[in-house]
């Protein structure tokens, strides 16, 4: 993968680390890569927009608000015009704008605006590295499909030792290689959406009813289609599991938070849905906690049926995805309820999978499916959920590259 004519767009925040942003210029225009310049106000603190002027060959932007700038380019088009959008240094400050979703200046509002892959390079105090505050907006950055090259450890200008120096120049050269490569998948240009994990439909602020399951094959799902190049959102219930590299996490708790979450997904070419959805929930959930009432009656719950996102999705009236695909966790006549199954949801494949007892599939890390089309039954052999997935991935990306016109199935 070569850098050359790539257009990356530098953000350069405000820390002593922002020398280094100069050379990083040097090393990608040596490398044929047009660099276009973000200084923030902390940034210019740092180094003088004439360097990074003189560097580039190309006006550096400062101001949200540039009359001539906004006229000519704005901030919108300068956020999509890249091939990619470095930070570097990207602060703790900036860090948590981004996290948060904040637009209050240049930076952070073009951050917000791009729909391009977002490469970061952290620079900060140790300290500031390992607070709780920081930790929790790197969870977040990672989870909206971030990518981080650094800190190193090592002595810092304050004069403290360990994580929070930059990455080196050519360090970072060679993270933004890797990452203007990853995309070329053979999903690259689509966009899926999978849903995991189960739903919580409360009855009480500490009582709920859900499904049992680990999430564990929706998360490899979501990891495989984003490692094909999909632009990947899972839309996820309550787990444990961290977040699968690459794909952008949203975390819901009942049915009608995941059906909105997915609803704000479309549109998307593929809808992968594992989720182990609630069929139903209380119909009223009540503010305080029941109480066991000694002699009393059990409390009755009156159920009220769940949105089914799967057969939502199918029948789309809008934004249906070309491929629908749902699954089927069945414990008897495996093969023909799937096939009903797929029918009743609309949806254009269905993978089955036997969660009897004994297969220990609920919770485990191994799987055997059957995909159901509406042409055919591919029976296949037992295997790890992560192979599962990948092999998945890669059933669709040739459904993909075959014409889509005539329905993916
Ligand atoms: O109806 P059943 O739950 O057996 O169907 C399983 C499939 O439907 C799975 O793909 C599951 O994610 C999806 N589903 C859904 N919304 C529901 C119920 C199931 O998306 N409310």
């Amino acid at each position: 993968m070569s850098l050359q004519n790539k257009k990356i767009l530098l953000v350069i925040g405000g820390g002593i680390a922002a020398y280094k942003s100069l050379e990083l210029i040097r090393r990608l225009r040596e490398r044929g890569s047009a660099v276009t310049a973000v200084l923030t106000q902390g940034g210019a603190e740092f180094v003088t927009a004439l360097s990074v002027a003189a560097l580039t060959g190309e006006k550096v932007h400062t101001h949200l608000f540039d009359l001539t700038t906004e006229a000519e380019i704005g901030h919108i088009a300068l956020s999509r015009a890249a091939d990619l959008v470095v930070v570097a240094p990207a602060t703790a400050d900036l860090m948590a704008k981004m996290a948060n979703g904040h637009a209050n200046d240049l930076a952070s509002t073009m951050l917000l605006a791009t729909d391009k892959r977002v490469l970061i390079a952290p620079a900060m105090n140790v300290r500031m590295w390992q607070h709780p505050a920081t930790q929790r907006n790197i969870a977040q950055l990672k989870a909206d499909g971030v990518i981080f090259i650094g800190p190193n450890d090592g002595d810092m200008a304050c004069g403290e030792y360990g994580p929070g120096r930059m990455a080196e120049p050519l360090e970072i050269v060679a993270a933004i290689t890797q990452a203007l490569a990853a995309p070329a998948g053979p999903l690259a240009g689509t966009r899926a959406l999978v849903t995991a994990g189960p739903t919580y439909e409360p009855i009480d602020p500490v009582r709920f009813i859900a499904n049992r399951s680990s999430g564990k094959q929706g998360y490899a799902i979501a990891a495989a289609l984003a490692a094909a190049g999909a632009h990947t959102t899972l839309v996820s219930g309550p787990t444990e599991l961290s977040p699968p590299p690459g794909a952008k996490l949203v975390r819901v708790e009942t049915a009608r938070q995941m059906l909105a979450a997915c609803e704000a997904a479309l549109p998307a070419d593929i809808a992968v849905c594992t989720a182990a959805v609630a069929d139903w929930r209380p119909e009223i959930a009540a503010n305080s906690k029941l109480k066991k009432k000694g002699d009393g009656p059990a409390p009755a719950l009156h159920l009220t049926e769940n949105p089914d996102i799967l057969a939502t999705l199918s029948r789309h009236a809008k934004n249906r995805p070309q491929l629908v695909i749902g699954f089927a966790a069945e414990t008897d006549d495996l093969i023909a309820n799937a096939k009903a199954k797929l029918v009743r949801k609309g949806c254009d494949w269905i993978v089955a999978n036997d969660v009897s007892a004994n297969t220990g599939v609920m919770g485990g890390d191994n799987n055997t499916v059957h995909l159901i089309t509406a042409k055919a039954t591919e029976d296949w052999p037992a295997m790890s959920k992560a192979d599962v997935a990948t092999r998945l991935a890669q059933r669709i990306a040739e459904t993909f590259s075959q014409d889509l016109g005539n329905q993916a199935v």
